[in-house]
């Protein structure tokens, strides 16, 4: 193996650029592209926007620079890399578990994350068979009506056994690249997918400028009106933004751990946190002036990306192929993602157990299909099994909705919390300061941030996550 990134012989990025691009790819996903959609429109647009870009900034930036500081200092599986942290910090090296925890949470997500993947792939298959049937020309589905469109979603999620098949096959994938390890598989698939990508959003952003109702998408994401910026939007801003940062699964310290160590870890931390807003950004103008054009009402959730948008489709010139380039563009953000999720538990069991990566993924992938299966029927036939109901937060849950809910709104928010207190307050001063890359009134800005501003915000966010009806 060739001397890589991370100056050993362990498989590592291969350049700074292979880095910054997997771990863009990582922090971009359906998070950009159906969740940011989605929770702006729930929370009223402007206000929700504004106060997320300035999550991303207090909260979001200063965590992702802890987590793959950690990564980098310790050149191993995120437990291992805490635990070399803690040692070379004389503190206990009980601090591992909480990057456990994150591998516990980065399998979770990667198990739900996969039937998600695993719908895009339904309406990828759904546009390539509209594109047959009925041609470039004119609105997507233009034999069938609105109501017919919209159905579509409902019946899909459940026919259990297309959604298991489905979820199965998006996991299947994400273990092709896996396995081939990270110079050879995972920084491949962020190498090419991400700039197209990239190339694919701003074309249908612009074919949005031109064909869509852009004035109305800028005043709805852009004016800010303070009365709407509310204690559960603020919230739902916080959650996402650590979500969209793929924040507190220990998934940037399982990267940073490729990272060699003439990287400047603070300007790269800044430059993946821009990408990822930035495409958030792009992902509302592009997906909203289809939905106002076509006089969809934004507040869809879910529905949002699997109904309105398809039946926007329906109404624009070419919309066929647009859809089809749409969803290809989801399906792309996702893959990168899910392998940034399968990695973790990887690298976990390589490091800890001494396996092969080809088994260690392997074995990643049969307990991710046996949860991912559970996910994909709970929409179907086990609408009725509620597994985590014992406890009052997750009463009628079912798998899918209970996993989500379980990491968004607990492990994640515990992980980053005790990543922030552990690179704060425990972790040795000059041991972080020489990793972080940052100088002067900045990094004792950041050092503010992560001793205080991110552990309160973060425990606010539990509290409200774990109590609804404490605000
Ligand atoms: N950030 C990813 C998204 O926006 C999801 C993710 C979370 C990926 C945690 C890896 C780790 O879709």
């Amino acid at each position: 193996m060739a001397l890589t990134q991370s100056g050993s012989t362990r498989d590592g990025w291969s350049s700074r650029t292979a880095f910054i691009l997997a771990a863009i790819g990582s922090a971009v996903g359906l998070g950009n592209l159906v969740r940011f959609p989605a929770e702006a429109g729930a929370n009223g647009g402007g206000a929700f926007v504004m106060f997320y870009i300035l999550c991303v900034i207090l909260i979001g930036l200063p965590v992702l620079l802890s987590e793959t500081l950690i990564g980098r200092h310790g050149q191993a599986a995120a437990p291992e890399s805490f635990r070399k942290v803690a040692e070379h910090s004389g503190k206990s090296t009980a601090w591992e578990h909480v990057a456990s925890l994150g591998v516990f949470s980065a399998f979770v997500v990667l198990s739900f994350y996969c039937v998600l993947g695993g719908w895009v792939l339904y309406y990828i298959g759904t546009f390539v068979g509209d594109l047959f049937s009925t041609g470039v020309v004119g609105g997507a589905f233009s034999d069938s009506t609105v109501a017919e469109v919209e159905a579509l979603f409902p019946a899909m999620i459940s026919d259990g056994i297309t959604t298991s098949i489905l979820d199965l096959v998006f996991l299947g994938i994400t273990l092709f690249f896996v396995a081939r390890g990270v110079s050879g598989g995972i920084e491949k698939v962020a190498l090419y997918l991400m700039p197209a990508f990239f190339v694919l959003l701003v074309g249908i952003t612009i074919y949005g400028m031109f064909g869509g109702a852009m004035g109305q998408t800028v005043d709805y994401l852009f004016t800010f009106e303070p009365e709407k910026l509310t204690g559960p939007v603020m919230l739902a801003a916080v959650g996402q933004a650590f979500f969209s940062l793929s924040l507190g699964v220990a998934g940037m310290v399982t990267y940073g751990a490729y990272v060699g160590r003439n990287v400047n870890l603070g300007v790269t931390s800044g430059i993946i946190a821009s990408a990822d807003t930035m495409v958030a950004l792009l992902a509302g103008l592009c997906i909203f002036p289809i939905v106002f054009a076509a006089g969809l009402s934004p507040n869809g959730g879910l529905g949002l990306m699997f109904q309105t948008l398809p039946h926007a489709f329906q109404e624009i010139p070419g919309g066929s192929l647009i859809g089809l380039a749409f969803f290809i563009m989801v399906g792309f953000a996702a893959l990168t993602s899910s392998v940034a999720l399968m990695e973790v538990p990887t690298a976990w069991i390589i490091d800890r157990f001494r396996f092969t990566r080809a088994v260690a993924s392997g074995m990643v992938t049969v307990f991710a299909g046996a949860l991912g299966v559970l996910c994909a029927l709970s929409t179907g036939v086990l609408a009725g099994f509620h597994p985590l109901a014992f406890f009052p937060m997750f009463e009628g849950m079912g798998m899918l909705d209970a996993m989500d809910t379980l990491t968004g709104k607990i492990t994640m928010p515990i992980g980053a919390l005790l990543t922030s207190i552990f690179v704060g307050w425990i972790a040795n001063k000059r041991l972080v300061d020489s990793e972080n890359g940052l100088g002067g009134a900045l990094h004792v800005f950041w050092r503010f941030l992560v001793c205080w501003l991110c552990p309160i915000a973060l425990a606010a966010i539990l509290l409200v996550g774990v109590f609804p009806s404490f605000i």
